[in-house]
C-alpha cells in the first residue's frame, strides 16, 4: 500500500501536534490515521497526502481533489470531554480552517453547518471527523491551487487560486491551520461564539435533507453541541445533529 512516510517532522512548536507525516499517496490519510489510532498512536499525530486514491467525505462521499493541489490532513485527537461536546472539536477545526484561509490566502470565507469552509455558495474546505473509541481523527481538505474545477464539481466547489488569493504552500497553510487548532482546542467555548460569528448559515432560510425526509426552516441557532436549532413554520424550534443543508432563497 502507497502510505510510506516521504518525510516526518515535528509540528509546530508549542502545539499538541507532534509530528507530521507527508505522504505522496495514500487511500484516505483519515483511514490511515484510524489505523494508527487502533495501534496506540499518542494524541497529536498529523497526516499529509499529496494524493487521495479514496478521499472520504461526509455522508459516505468520495472527497475529489486534483492531486499536488489541496492540503489533505487528518490529525488524531484523543478528547477528554463529555459526549455531547466531543463535536466541539471538529467545530473547532473547521474554524481554524477558515481562519487559516484567510490569514494565509487573503480570500474571504463563510461557515455553512455543520463544517463547510465556503466561498458564497461554494466549498472550499471541509472537515470530516471519525471516531473510535477515545480517538477522534479529524480530517481536513482545503482547495488550494486547482488547475481547474473538476467537471462533476463545478458549481459547488471552488479554491483559493480560483478566488483570487494569495499564493501559499500546503506547509505553510498547514503551520497557520495547526497553530490555530491547537488554540481552539484549549478553548473550545471561544471556538463556539467564533463559529456561530463565521456560521453563514444562522438566519438563512434552510432544507436539511435527513435520513426520514427533508425539513425547511430558519437556521435560528447552534447549540452548546454544535446541533444545529431550525424554527419550523409552527414556530417549534427543531434541533438536528447530523445532515445536509442547502442554503435556500429567502420565500
Ligand atoms: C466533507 O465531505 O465535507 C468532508 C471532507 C473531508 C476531506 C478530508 S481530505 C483529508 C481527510 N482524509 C479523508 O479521507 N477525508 C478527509
Amino acid at each position: 500500500m502507497p502510505d510510506q512516510a516521504a518525510s516526518r517532522k515535528p509540528g509546530p512548536a508549542g502545539t499538541r501536534f507532534h509530528e507530521i507525516r507527508w505522504l505522496a499517496s495514500v487511500d484516505s490519510t483519515n483511514r490511515l490515521v484510524l489505523e494508527e489510532a487502533r495501534a496506540g498512536a499518542a494524541e497529536g499525530l498529523v497526516v499529509c497526502a499529496g494524493e487521495q486514491t479514496a478521499g472520504r467525505g461526509r455522508q459516505g462521499r468520495t472527497w475529489i481533489a486534483p492531486a499536488g493541489s489541496s492540503l489533505l490532513c487528518s490529525v488524531l485527537l484523543r478528547p477528554r470531554l463529555p459526549p455531547d461536546r466531543r463535536h466541539l472539536v471538529v467545530i473547532a477545526a473547521s474554524v481554524a480552517v477558515a481562519g487559516a484561509v484567510e490569514s494565509t490566502t487573503g480570500v474571504a470565507t463563510s461557515l455553512k453547518w455543520p463544517n463547510d469552509v465556503m466561498v458564497g455558495e461554494a466549498k472550499l474546505a471541509g472537515v470530516l471527523a471519525e471516531a473510535d473509541g477515545d480517538a477522534v481523527v479529524v480530517g481536513m481538505g482545503v482547495n488550494v491551487d486547482w488547475p481547474e474545477v473538476p467537471a462533476e464539481l463545478i458549481g459547488v466547489a471552488t479554491a483559493a487560486n480560483r478566488e483570487g488569493g494569495r499564493p501559499v504552500g500546503l506547509p505553510t497553510l498547514l503551520d497557520e491551520v495547526l497553530r490555530r487548532y491547537d488554540a481552539h482546542l484549549d478553548d473550545l467555548p471561544g471556538a463556539l461564539r467564533e463559529y456561530r460569528r463565521r456560521l453563514g448559515t444562522l438566519g438563512r432560510r434552510v432544507r436539511v435533507d435527513l435520513s426520514d425526509g427533508p425539513l425547511t426552516g430558519i437556521a435560528a441557532d447552534v447549540d452548546h453541541a454544535g446541533h444545529l436549532l431550525v424554527e419550523v413554520e409552527s414556530g417549534c424550534l427543531v434541533e438536528v445533529a447530523a445532515g445536509d443543508v442547502v442554503h435556500l432563497r429567502s420565500a
